[in-house]
C-alpha cells in the first residue's frame, strides 16, 4: 500500500523516513568531522562540496515529503498515550520538519553570503545560484557569521530532537509495547485498517 491510512503509514512516506533518516545523521556527522579539517585542503573542499551536494538532495527531499504528508491522512497515535504526550509528539514531529527545511536554508544561505563566493556545484555537475541575502544584516562577514550560527546550533537542536525522538521511538516498542515503531518499518498494520 502507498498511501497512509488512518492507522499507519504507506510506503512512501516509510521509504522518504528511513531515505531522509540516513542522510541526515550522515550529513550531521559529515558536517561535524569535515569543520574540523585543515579549511586549505583540496580534500576539505570536495567534502564541502559533497555536503552542500547531499543538503540539496535533503532539501529536495524534504519539499516532496511535506506535499506528499499533507496530501494524505497523519496515523492516529496510539490510544494509550497521555494527551500530553501527544502534544509532544506532535510538536517533535513539527520540529524535525521545520529543522529538515532550515538546516539546508541556512547553509545555502551562508555560502551566499560567504565573502570569498565559493561556488556550489552540486555533485561536480549542476551549479547552483546563491540566495540574494537581505542588506539589514550588515557586511558579508556579518550575514555570513549570523547564518554559520543558525546553521550551527540548529544542527544541535537537530541532534537532540533525534535523540528524543529515538528514545521515544524504542519506549513505545520496548516498554509501552505498542506499533508505533513497527508501523513506520512495515505496512502491515496498516493493511488491517484497509
Ligand atoms: C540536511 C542538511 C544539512 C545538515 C544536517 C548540515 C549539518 C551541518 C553540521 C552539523 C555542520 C558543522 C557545524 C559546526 O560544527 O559548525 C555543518 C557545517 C557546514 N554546512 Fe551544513 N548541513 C546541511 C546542509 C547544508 C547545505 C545545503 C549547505 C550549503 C549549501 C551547507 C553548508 C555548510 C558549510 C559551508 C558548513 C561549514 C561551516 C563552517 O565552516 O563553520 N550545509 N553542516
Ligand atoms: C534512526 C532512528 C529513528 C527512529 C527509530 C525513528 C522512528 C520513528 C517512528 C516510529 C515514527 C512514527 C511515529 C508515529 O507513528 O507517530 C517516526 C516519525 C517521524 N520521524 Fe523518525 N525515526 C528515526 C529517525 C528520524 C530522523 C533522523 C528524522 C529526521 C530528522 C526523523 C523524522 C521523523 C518525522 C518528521 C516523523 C513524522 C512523520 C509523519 O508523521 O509524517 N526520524 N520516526
Amino acid at each position: 500500500m502507498l498511501r497512509n491510512t488512518s492507522t499507519g503509514y504507506g510506503r512512501i512516506a516509510i521509504a522518504f523516513h528511513w531515505t531522509m533518516a540516513v542522510l541526515i545523521i550522515g550529513m550531521l556527522g559529515l558536517g561535524l568531522y569535515m569543520h574540523q579539517l585543515p579549511p586549505t585542503e583540496q580534500a576539505t573542499f570536495e567534502l564541502y562540496q559533497l555536503h552542500k551536494s547531499i543538503g540539496f538532495v535533503v532539501l529536495t527531499l524534504a519539499v516532496l515529503r511535506l506535499v506528499w504528508r499533507l496530501l494524505n491522512p497523519s496515523p492516529k497515535l496510539p490510544d494509550n498515550m497521555h494527551p500530553l504526550e501527544k502534544v509532544g509528539a506532535h510538536l517533535g514531529h513539527v520540529g524535525l520538519y521545520a529543522l529538515l527545511f532550515a538546516l539546508p536554508l541556512t547553509g545555502w544561505f551562508m555560502v551566499s553570503a560567504s565573502p570569498w563566493g565559493i561556488p556550489t556545484i552540486l555533485f561536480n555537475t549542476w551549479p547552483v545560484p546563491h540566495l540574494p541575502v537581505p542588506g539589514l544584516l550588515g557586511s558579508q562577514e556579518q550575514a555570513e557569521t549570523f547564518f554559520k550560527l543558525l546553521h550551527e546550533y540548529g544542527a544541535y537542536l537537530l541532534i537532540a530532537l533525534i535523540a528524543v525522538h529515538v528514545a521515544a521511538a524504542l519506549k513505545h516498542h520496548f516498554i509501552a509495547r505498542d506499533a508505533t515503531l513497527k508501523r513506520m518499518i512495515s505496512t502491515a498494520p496498516a493493511k488491517a485498517d484497509s
